[in-house]
């Protein structure tokens, strides 16, 4: 006689509520907007490559590109994986120039700038 009687109870809903309830509101578009143009690298050098390029248009909303600091934007492109994120920078992606008008930026720099812009935090 085989009596397969397992008695597990598996708890799996837990994360899905911790996820749904919780934190502050999100920061509006205007909020996400107004702070990205405050934004700047703390590496002097990056900064200067990031304000001649990278910056006009993710500080722009109207660019339609991922702003700066906006890691709500920036979470999905970096499910990509960051060597895919620096390949359309240099190869271009629908709207951004090859190269994201950066003539000087090495594929680290990209990596860097990257970074920068997804994670909000002058470094
Ligand atoms: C002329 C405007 C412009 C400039 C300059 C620019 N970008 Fe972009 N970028 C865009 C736009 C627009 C998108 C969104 C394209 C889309 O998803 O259709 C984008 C998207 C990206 C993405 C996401 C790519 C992907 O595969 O999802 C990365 C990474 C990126 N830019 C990095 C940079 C970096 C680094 C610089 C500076 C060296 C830069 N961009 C300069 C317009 C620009």
């Amino acid at each position: 006689m085989a009596v397969d009687q397992s008695a597990r109870s598996l708890v799996l809903c837990a994360p899905l509520l911790l996820a749904a309830c919780g934190g502050p509101p999100p920061p509006s578009p205007a909020e996400i907007a107004a702070r990205a143009a405050t934004l700047r690298p703390a590496d002097a050098r990056l900064a200067e490559l990031y304000e001649r390029s990278c910056k006009a248009c993710h500080t722009e909303p109207r660019a339609n590109a991922p702003l700066a600091g906006d890691r709500g934007a920036w979470k999905a492109r970096l499910a990509k994986g960051r060597s895919a994120l620096v390949q359309s920078v240099l190869t271009g992606f629908n709207g951004m120039p090859a190269g994201g008008q950066c003539f000087t930026c090495t594929p680290r720099d990209f990596e860097a700038l990257i970074a920068f812009m997804a994670d909000g935090a002058g470094r």
